[in-house]
């Protein structure tokens, strides 16, 4: 049973606590899975705060989990209590309790508890950690033997008791039936009004079952994060667990410090994670590449040897031998075929960009197809929005398109094409074709001194006009095409033209 009824109101949220995240999975999620470990015969989950929204969040976690209301009496008692009204009444065996909220604990231990449980033959085992703070928690009774005869919550405990520095974790193994007997004598008679769990202990014993306690010495496994404070340092050290994980599985991790992996990535051998970097959600990292600095991605799969530089991508596939970045964008359906480059300043979505392609600076590539071995050069946008509705450019092998071109789409380029630099792709390029649309380039000589007078621009070119004869205008991309723009000629009679 997984107890997940509470409000978490110390976390002040308008998300319930235990939605809250860790790594990359809520906490009920941690809890879910350690418990799903044991292959319990059934895993209820007792929900109650924003009810909806907590059984929609476990069923997408596990669609096996019983999901139990708990009614309006308070405690972690009645949560248990609801939980054993909803299965079977003559449920036996070893019923284990675990919190949502704390999201730490492993299958692992989880094991230990119900091992020493049934080889002891417990009526009730209970995790204690040993803290030096034990404030807020429940104490640990022992009788003067060392066998525990109780626990006492901190804000029902006399002074001497609040002394006690082994705490209750709130994970149990219990005996089923001694539960449910326990349970039906357990009141609301306490500081809180609340029908507290706790009391089965002490009630199991006077009743002659044994009851013991399972010492953790890991207290991270035991501590709940109630507020957001609780919630970074356990984040914290789950990160630090993972990545130590990681590098004895063959990662090397620069900084473990500015690194944040979650438990749902996965990583190869010989990967190698540079300062600052963040892995998200079902990123796949393989052999031999190196992600970072200041790298964040988002369901992003790395090739091997790819190389991820200053980058920020996800939902994407980064092929192998390829490089990305410094300050590339990678926005969902980026597919990088191997030894391909998406680099410096340039932004893609929907883009598959082929097998040695390279889209080298300060690009953006949207809904396209790049095939193999092309070049786009730097400065060049796929034009793939038209205000309604978005359209596909398609571009060939082997291209070799200019700087600064724009891609208005739908558009097709052959294989082998080549475009001048400022062109503006409006209809298809046939393969092997010269794309250019550029008009010639005119200059109007005398314009700056005539129409600026007096700024500094019109002083240099009278420095200059004094040590040459100016410009001979003979400069115009390809050949001789039109005019460039009559109406600019119109407005300024002082142009030469040398076209
Ligand atoms: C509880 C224990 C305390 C222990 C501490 C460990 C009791 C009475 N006290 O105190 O001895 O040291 O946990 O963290 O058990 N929940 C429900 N329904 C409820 C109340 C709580 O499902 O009516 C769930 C919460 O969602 C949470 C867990 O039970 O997952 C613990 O509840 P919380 O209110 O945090 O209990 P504590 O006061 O911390
Ligand atoms: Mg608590």
């Amino acid at each position: 049973m997984v107890l997940a009824a509470g409000a978490g109101t110390r976390m002040k949220s308008k998300t319930p606590k235990i939605l809250h995240g860790i790594g990359g999975v809520s906490m009920i999620g941690h809890a879910l899975a350690a418990a799903r470990g044991l292959n319990p015969d059934v895993l209820a989950v007792t929900v109650r705060h924003e009810r909806d929204l907590v059984a929609e969040h476990i069923r997408g976690l596990d669609d096996g989990a019983l999901i139990v209301d708990q009614d309006e009496i308070p405690g972690t008692g009645r949560a248990v209590e609801v939980a054993l009204q909803a299965l079977d009444p003559n449920l036996s065996g070893t019923v284990v309790v675990s919190y949502g909220d704390v999201p730490l604990l492993t299958t692992e231990r989880l094991q230990d508890l119900v091992a020493a449980h049934q080889a002891e033959g417990n009526a009730v085992t209970v995790l204690t950690a040993v803290l030096d703070d034990a404030a807020g928690y429940g104490r640990i009774l022992r009788a003067d033997d060392g066998t525990v005869t109780g626990i006492v919550e901190h804000k029902d405990a006399r002074p001497e008791q609040r002394a006690i520095r082994e705490i209750n974790s709130g994970i149990y193994a219990f005996d089923a039936s001694t539960l449910r007997a326990a349970l039906s004598r357990v009141s609301t008679e306490n500081v809180q009004g609340e029908k507290y769990l706790t009391d089965v202990l002490s009630i199991a014993r006077d009743a002659g079952g044994r009851v013991a306690a399972l010492v953790c010495d890991d207290r991270w496994q035991v501590e709940g994060a109630n507020d957001r404070v609780q919630l970074a340092a356990l984040s914290a050290e789950h990160n630090r667990r993972n990545l130590e994980r990681w590098m004895r599985a063959g990662v090397t991790v620069v900084d473990p410090a500015t690194t944040w992996i979650d438990s749902t990535v996965t990583l190869d051998e010989d990967v190698t994670i540079l300062p600052g970097t963040q892995l998200h959600g079902a990123t796949v990292i393989e052999r031999d590449a190196v992600v970072g600095p200041d790298t964040t991605l988002d369901s992003v799969k790395v090739g091997p040897g790819a190389k991820v530089v200053r980058t920020h991508g996800s939902d994407a596939v980064i092929g192998a031998g390829a490089d990305v970045g410094p300050f590339a964008y990678l926005r969902p359906g980026t597919v990088l075929g191997a030894k391909g480059k998406i680099g410096t300043f340039v932004e893609t979505k929907n883009a598959d960009i082929g097998a040695g392609s390279k889209v080298p600076h300060l690009s953006y590539v949207g809904d396209a197809t790049i095939g193999e071995g092309s070049n786009i050069g730097a400065a060049s946008v796929f034009v793939n929005y038209d205000g309604v509705a978005k359209h596909h450019t398609t571009i060939g092998s082997h291209v070799r398109m200019g700087s600064d071109n724009m891609y208005v789409a739908p558009v097709n380029v052959g294989d082998g094409a080549y475009s001048g630099a400022g062109t503006v792709i409006r209809k298809d390029v046939p393969a092997g074709a010269l794309a250019i649309n550029v008009a010639p380039q005119r200059n109007m000589d005398g314009w700056v001194q005539a129409n600026r007078p007096g700024t500094a621009a019109a002083d240099a070119a009278a420095r200059a006009a004094d040590t040459s004869s100016g410009s001979d205008g003979a400069h115009s991309g390809y050949g001789s095409a039109a005019p460039q723009d009559s109406a600019t000629v119109e407005k300024t009679p002082r142009e030469s033209d040398p076209s």
